[in-house]
């Protein structure tokens, strides 16, 4: 396994697996399967190309089986700010570790920016491998967004946590 930054050239594959994300675990996301399957693959490669979203990606044998991306702030006074987002590791692949490693590189990626002070993320409550996971890595509570989705005709709550950095 190894873990890299996301160029251009791998958005079908990133768009592929972010898809199979929505799909499967609608509740994690607030980005719906069929919006971003309409979007064309060109949205995809200029997100891999942005210079404020960075998308790191865990391969094995060469295919794209985990992801998490980090949101860098453009204004002056929130870019000590980023934020975690898309975070989503293949079924075949759960429970090996590749969670905690991408966001380990995460980490170290945000630490490379000196003018960064802390991390920020969403997770929908009730996901508790999610939560378990960004606790362990030293994400504390810090609010509680109530009705963050919706899901038909149920409304989920998103918990929301910080980590300095
Ligand atoms: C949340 C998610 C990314 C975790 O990915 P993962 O690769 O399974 O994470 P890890 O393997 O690092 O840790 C998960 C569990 O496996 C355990 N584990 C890690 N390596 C292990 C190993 N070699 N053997 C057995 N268990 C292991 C960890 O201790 C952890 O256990 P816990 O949940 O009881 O604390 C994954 O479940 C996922 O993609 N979920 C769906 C999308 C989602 O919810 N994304 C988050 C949106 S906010």
């Amino acid at each position: 396994m190894n873990i890299r930054r996301l160029r251009a050239g791998d958005a079908p594959a990133y768009r592929e697996l972010m898809l199979k994300a929505y799909a499967r675990h609608p509740q994690a996301f607030t980005s719906s399967v069929n919006e971003r399957a309409a979007l064309p693959i060109n949205w995809w490669e200029s997100r891999l190309g942005s210079r404020l979203d960075v998308l790191l990606g865990a391969f094995v044998d060469q295919a794209l089986v985990g992801i998490v991306g980090l949101a860098l702030e453009p204004r002056e006074k929130a870019r000590h700010k980023a934020l975690l987002f898309g975070m989503y590791v293949d079924e075949a692949h759960l429970r090996h570790g590749l969670g905690y490693q991408l966001l380990q590189a995460a980490l170290e990626e945000a630490r490379r920016h000196p003018f960064l002070r802390l991390v920020q993320l969403t997770v929908t409550a009730g996901n508790e491998p999610a939560i378990r996971l960004y606790q362990r890595c030293g994400f504390a509570l810090y609010g509680l967004e109530p009705m963050a989705i919706r899901m038909g005709d149920e409304y989920l709550d998103k918990i929301h946590m910080w980590l300095e950095l």
